[in-house]
This record gives structure tokens, sequence and C-alpha cells, in this order.
């Protein structure tokens, strides 16, 4: 029988339902905060997509969504905190009311960093919405204004969070069993 991705998780940190669940309460306190006001969620990708994808559809909030694809310069393990905008904002955002979107903040410097950019165009406003933290892992504080679930520092994937771009469709978070890094 063909294997599937299930099989190669260990322990199933937060389901499927719980993810909905809060990001349904969090859809909730932006409609509250941002009533009678047009938002620009800004994910950034790949593993915001994903969040995106379920957030805008239990929002009654007015949004525009645009992207930003960035990387970190430096290996995955020891981010540098220097980042470079792969794919910047179709639009210019100054004067508009804007929520960046994020899987995960785990060091914090990719958020810290993509926050002074666009603090230096302007907008009205400028939120954080994170899936996950990792508190332990934090070099960098980071003002989460919308937050979904502080994890421990484990290596997790699914819901948008890859290994070798693969599990990102999981519709969970999952911890890899080590083996399957071996075999990589
Ligand atoms: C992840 C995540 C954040 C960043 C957080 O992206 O989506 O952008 O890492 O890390 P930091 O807080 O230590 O800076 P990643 O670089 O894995 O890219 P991806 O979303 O394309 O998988």
């Amino acid at each position: 029988m063909l294997r599937s991705l299930d099989d190669d998780i260990e322990e199933i940190l937060l389901s499927s339902e719980e993810i909905q669940q809060r990001l349904a309460e969090l859809a909730a306190e932006l409609d509250r905060d941002y009533a009678g006001k047009r938002v620009i969620l800004v994910g950034v990708l790949k593993g915001a997509f994903v969040v995106m994808a379920d957030l805008a559809r239990y929002l009654r909030t007015d949004v525009e969504f645009d992207f930003m694809a960035v990387s970190s310069y430096g290996s995955a393990t020891q981010t540098s905190g220097v980042v470079r905008i792969l794919k910047d904002l179709d639009r210019d955002i100054a004067g508009r009311h804007i929520v960046v979107v994020e899987d995960i903040v785990d060091s914090g410097l990719t958020l810290n960093y993509l926050l002074r950019n666009l603090a230096a165009r302007h907008p009205a406003s400028l939120e954080v919405l994170a899936l996950l933290s990792k508190p332990d892992q934090v070099r960098v504080e980071t003002p989460v204004r919308y937050h979904g679930f502080a994890i421990p520092n484990r290596f997790v994937v699914g819901y948008g969070l890859d290994y070798a771009e693969r599990y990102r469709n999981l519709p969970y978070i999952g911890v890899l069993k080590p083996g399957v890094y071996a075999e990589a």
C-alpha cells in the first residue's frame, strides 16, 4: 500500500479541529478590532498560505490580500536576521491598515525585519497574526497582536510548515518521526 504522509508523523501537537477553532476566534477578534475599516492581509510565503486561506473564510472584515516571499540568509538552523525579499507587495500600503500573517515565529528575526521594512512604508496601522510561536527560540521580541498557540521547541510540520518542502498540506501540526530525517 502507498505510504501516506501521516505515517511519517510521530505525534500530533495540534489537531485540525483545534487549529480551525482558534482561527475562528482570531477572525472574530479581527472583525471586532477592524469594524468599519478595510484591511490588507499580508501573507508571508510560503508557510502562511494555508493560514491565510482558512482565516480568510472566517473573516467578515473587508479585506484585501497581498503576499511577500522572503528568504533568510544563512542556514535554516542559523538564521542571520538578514532577510532577502524575493517577492514584494504588489501595492503601496501607505495609509492602509496592515495585518501581517505568519504561520510561525521562531527566532522572531524574519518578522522583526519585515515589520521594520513595512513600517517604513507608512501604513495607517501595522499588526501581526501568527498561528504559532516557539517561546524557547525567541531571539528578538516581536509584537504579535493575534496569537494562535505557543508550541515546544520541536521540529514541526503540517498546516503550511514543511520539511524539505513536503508535509505543508497536512491539516494538523505534527512532529516528524526521527527516521524521516535519516532517510533523506
Ligand atoms: C518560516 C516562517 C517564518 C520564519 C520564522 O519560514 O514562515 O517566515 O520561518 O523564523 P524566524 O522567526 O526564526 O525568523 P521559512 O523560512 O521556513 O520559509 P517557508 O515559509 O517558505 O517554509
